[in-house]
């Protein structure tokens, strides 16, 4: 499949898809400097579990294209740095852990840039491979053609592959499994309906975007077979962060009798996370909620709480689908 790349490693620079200008325009931010593409992670110019994690691994590795001093203050200035992005996403700390063992190996290195870039680019290709073997691993949810709604985006702009929940969809589609995709507009960034529409039209699978607050209507008319989504933590008991608005999901399906499934890549999993309650939660600026598209709408002097993920407690998730398998209820994933 052709799709479109989050971020692409070409000339000693990495090319980002300004994701808050989708599907309107197509825009790149390119850059080698470690903070811009700071800056991108914490703006949603670049976002989705796995593209920030991978975004944040070329930043480190980028850091050291010309600098020629103590090696290891450097590095720690910017790993603090990319830590301080965003809170929820696992994929992010486990990328940057990822970039601090080879750094430890090799910070005495004349080549330690290129050592640095070469585990960038292998964080970056595994998941692309990752993402093709969660879309496999997703057919076993499939006995007929389904009618699924997601939530948030899940797909190519989310990851370094297809996606996650999205490579799941698109696959099925592909083997004539998918009948129809709702996608969840996912307030307040609207990354369904500027992202995931963006994508499904790409991928030419029929599709309506629908209100968050649309999903129960839906269900209750008998027009979703299964609903699947990300995630951007998975606790070791099962408990999944993702988008806000994906615990509503959850418990809509419980009350409809419908499936409700995560895809995730298995380093969503985190082992020193024993349930979600653990699991810290971003929250947002008022902005995002008082403006939409640079218009404000309400008054800039009303509170505003803007939580940016949820947390779906194990026992509504019928199934988690990483790259290693699928595994069901109920979760222990010390075990596995
Ligand atoms: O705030 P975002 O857009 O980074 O949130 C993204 C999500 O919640 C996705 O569902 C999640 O990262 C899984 S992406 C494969």
């Amino acid at each position: 499949m052709s799709y479109i790349k989050s971020v692409d490693f070409k000339d000693d620079r990495l090319v980002i898809i300004n994701q808050t200008k989708l599907p309107l325009a197509e825009e790149y931010i390119i850059t080698d400097d470690y903070e811009r593409i700071a800056l991108s992670i914490e703006r949603l110019e670049v976002r989705g579990a796995p593209a920030i994690g991978i975004a944040a691994a070329y930043a480190v590795a980028l850091s050291f294209k010309h600098f020629k001093g103590n090696a290891e203050e450097r590095f720690a200035k910017v790993f603090a740095r990319l830590k301080t992005t965003r809170p929820t996403a696992v994929n992010l700390f486990w990328a940057l852990g990822e970039m601090r063992s080879v750094f430890e190996k090799n910070k005495n290195s004349e080549n330690l840039y290129h050592i640095l870039i070469s585990k960038a680019e292998s964080i970056h290709k595994d998941d692309i491979e990752m993402c093709e073997r969660i879309g496999a691993n997703g057919l076993k949810l499939f006995d007929k053609k389904l009618r699924i709604l997601t939530h948030c985006n899940t797909g190519a702009l989310a990851t370094g592959g297809i996606g996650t929940a999205f490579a799941v969809i698109y696959t099925a589609f592909q083997k004539n499994l998918v009948e129809y995709v709702y996608a969840d507009e996912t307030r307040p960034l609207l990354q369904g309906s500027r992202l995931t529409a963006f994508e499904l039209e790409k991928a030419e699978i029929p599709f309506s975007i629908i209100t968050d607050s649309a999903a129960a209507f839906l269900m209750r008319q008998g027009k979703v077979d299964l609903v699947i989504t990300g995630a951007d933590r998975i606790a070791v008991n099962g408990d999944a962060a993702n988008k806000i608005g994906t615990y509503n999901l959850a418990v809509l399906c419980k009350h409809h009798d419908i499936p409700f499934y995560i895809a995730a890549p298995y380093t969503t999993i985190d082992k020193t996370c024993p349930t979600g309650s653990e699991i810290k939660i971003e929250e947002r600026g008022k902005e995002e909620i008082i403006s939409i598209a640079g218009r404000q709408i309400t008054k800039e002097s009303y509170s505003v709480y803007s939580p940016a993920f949820d947390v779906t407690p194990h026992e509504l998730i019928e199934g988690i689908i990483t790259e290693t398998g699928l595994y069901k209820k109920p979760y222990n994933f010390l075990d596995v």
